[in-house]
């Protein structure tokens, strides 16, 4: 999720584009860099770290020129670094490009553009883009960034720049966000608006397969066969505070949104082509090495901990090994009994958990090997493991963790899925059967995403309440603990979850008139016995909310409300019953007035004891 601007007009381009990185710098980064054009050259200018270390090495010497681009990075491939950072050249330095998103193919287009000589600089798959484009042109600049987008598969936002053709910027957008602000005598480029807002209000906000010319008196939209496209001007009325969150009200509510691309990212790259398997070639340990673990630990804090359960199930189930699961700070008192045949999984979102990475270096210290799960490259858990396995769920800003859970659950399922296929524990139908679902779960979020309405109903109806329980058993009582955990934080609700065979061993005896329950109700396998526990408590007079899967009659003749998620494997609807459940928190905190982006006591990264 990097921040791209680009500037074209009669004024100095660099002030736009550091003011533009900055309107972006609430979504956290870890590198920046600006290319302008003047006089026949174009100078490009970037520092690892924060904005203001860029600023401070162009103080002394600002760029001049009225063309230029900027990025901001949020790693994906290559570490945070000088030479990582945008933006990037081809050779002969005529082309520059900056890139949000990931070039799927960029390896074997790297190896065959090496075999013509060209020299890569960097890790990115982003440099590919630059030395294609060398690689193709042929005096059409236009005609050469066609020809580029028919090579790259996967996803992007990319800007061009030619020191051939210094009277236009071309811009190409698929699957991440691309606008273009109309100025007068002027045009801008951006990622977000939040970046153009102070400039212009008049936009083109550009679609899938999309490419803008901006010249600085003109911008013509068009297709990837160059045929024009007629395109309506939006103009933007959101304050900017509103368009940092992309119009949503909050941060959270962007990210419960943002949690089908999310997940579609994280399973990019990692699924065979004829689907017959999970590919973790970024593993750097052979199979036979990763086969060779008689136990697994899993260890995390919070959401990520809740996450980790359902790994447990996943790896238990699809590969066969041992799995205990730990929160952090227990675990690193504990004494584990972990050694050089067990492996650690540490999973983290910010990767800076001060908890985390303590029973990581505890584990490593033991000499178990170590992986980590988590959603910032560079971040110190990264760093520390022996190896790393990326959620690629953007920043998430939100203290409220919820496309971090389902991008690693995820994860999990993949890893789990690797194993299996080491392991020899899954009939290659079956495998096939779950990937060709695990494909479908994006579509999926998105439908559970479509109606809110009865949410923001149960919402209004039940968040005065001062306890709520949720129940459920097998992964169902694992989906319930994080949406318990959703609804304290943010609401600030007593809510506690319990395995629904667990109720009658004592929590039954706080089950009166008009609590609401929640109960969710997806496992086939004990589904009946689920079906019991809920009769237990409406026969003490509780208010039962289900969540069950589409197609699923039985439930609403004992619970009052039944919400249904979409059908798939049991295994993979946990992705899909946690979305009602941060929604309902969600809603639940606004009916209650409470912040729900900083909720009371809490941090983002919890990086003390
Ligand atoms: C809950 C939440 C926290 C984090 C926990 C671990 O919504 O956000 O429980 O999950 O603090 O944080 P990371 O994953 O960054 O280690």
């Amino acid at each position: 999720m990097c921040g791209i601007v680009g500037y074209i007009g009669e004024k100095p381009a660099s002030p736009f584009l550091i003011e533009g990185l900055t309107k972006l710098e609430y979504r956290g980064y870890d590198s920046a860099g600006i290319a302008v054009y003047n006089d026949g050259n174009i100078r490009i200018e970037k520092s690892v770290g924060r904005l203001s270390s860029l600023v401070e090495k162009i103080d002394g010497e600002p760029l001049k020129g009225c063309l230029g681009i900027g990025h901001t990075r949020w790693a994906t491939h290559g570490r945070p670094s000088d030479l990582n950072a945008h933006p990037h050249t081809d050779c002969s330095g005529d082309f520059v490009v900056v890139h949000n998103g990931i070039i799927e193919n960029y390896l074997s287009l790297k190896e065959e553009l090496i075999e013509k000589g060209h020299q890569f600089h960097s890790e990115t798959d982003t440099e590919v883009v630059a030395h294609l484009l060398e690689d193709v042109y042929d005096g059409d600049f236009e005609e050469a960034v066609y020809s580029v987008l028919s090579r790259i598969e996967g996803s992007y936002s990319l800007v061009f720049m030619s020191k051939k053709h210094p009277d236009v910027l071309i811009c190409a957008k698929k699957e991440n966000p691309l606008v273009v602000g109309l100025g007068d005598g002027e045009n801008f480029i951006a990622s977000d608006i939040p970046a153009i807002i102070n400039k212009t209000r008049r936009t083109f906000i550009l679609g899938d397969g999309e490419i803008a010319i901006v010249k600085r008196d003109s911008v013509a939209i068009k297709n990837r066969r160059g045929v024009p496209i007629e395109k309506k001007v939006f103009t933007v009325n959101w304050n900017a505070e509103a368009a940092e969150k992309g119009g949503y009200e909050h941060f959270m509510l962007k990210e419960i949104h943002e949690q089908p691309k999310a997940v579609k990212d994280t399973m990019r790259e990692r699924i065979k082509k004829d689907g017959s398997g999970v590919l973790l070639g970024e593993l750097g340990w052979t199979s036979k090495f990763l086969g060779s673990f008689n136990k697994v630990y899993i260890v995390a804090c919070g959401t990520a901990y809740h996450a980790g359960l359902v790994g447990k199930f996943y790896i238990e189930k699809l590969a066969r090994i041992l799995v205990e699961v730990d929160v952090a700070s227990e675990f690193r008192y504990r004494n584990p009994i972990v050694d050089k045949n067990t492996l650690v999984i540490v999973v983290s979102q910010s990767g800076e958990t001060s908890d985390t990475l303590a029973a990581l270096k505890e584990s490593k210290r033991l000499g178990a090997k170590t992986l980590a799960l988590t959603n910032v490259v560079g971040s110190s858990i990264a760093r520390e493991a022996d190896q790393v396995l990326y959620t690629w769920a953007g920043p998430e800003i939100a203290v409220a963790s919820t496309k971090a859970y389902t991008t690693q659950l995820i994860l999990f399922f993949m890893l789990a899925l690797y194993m299996a296929e080491i392991k020899n524990t899954l009939q290659p139908a079956r495998v096939k059967e779950l990937i060709s679902l695990l494909k479908k779960v994006p579509a999926q979020i998105s439908e559970t995403l479509t109606d809110v309405e009865p949410i923001k109903t149960f919402a209004k109806r039940y968040g005065f309440n001062e306890d709520v329980f949720y129940i459920g058993r097998s992964l169902d009582y694992d989906v319930a603990l994080e949406g318990s955990l959703k609804l304290k934080e943010v609401s600030y609700i007593h809510a506690e979850a319990y395995a629904s065979g667990e109720l009658k061993h004592g929590t039954l005896a706080l089950i009166v008139e008009g609590v609401p329950v929640i109960a969710l109700a997806t496992q086939k396998s004990v589904y009946e016995k689920t079906l019991s526990n809920i009769k237990e408590v409406k026969a003490r007079d509780a208010v039962v909310i289900g969540i069950a899967a589409e197609g699923d009659e039985e439930l609403s003749k004992y619970a009052d409300h039944v919400i249904h998620v979409p059908e798939t494997d049991e295994l993979l609807i946990p992705l899909l019953t946690v979305v009602p459940l941060q929604l309902l928190a969600y809603y639940a905190a606004i009916t209650r007035g409470c912040d729900v982006d900083k909720p009371r006591n809490l941090a983002k990264s919890v990086t003390v004891e």
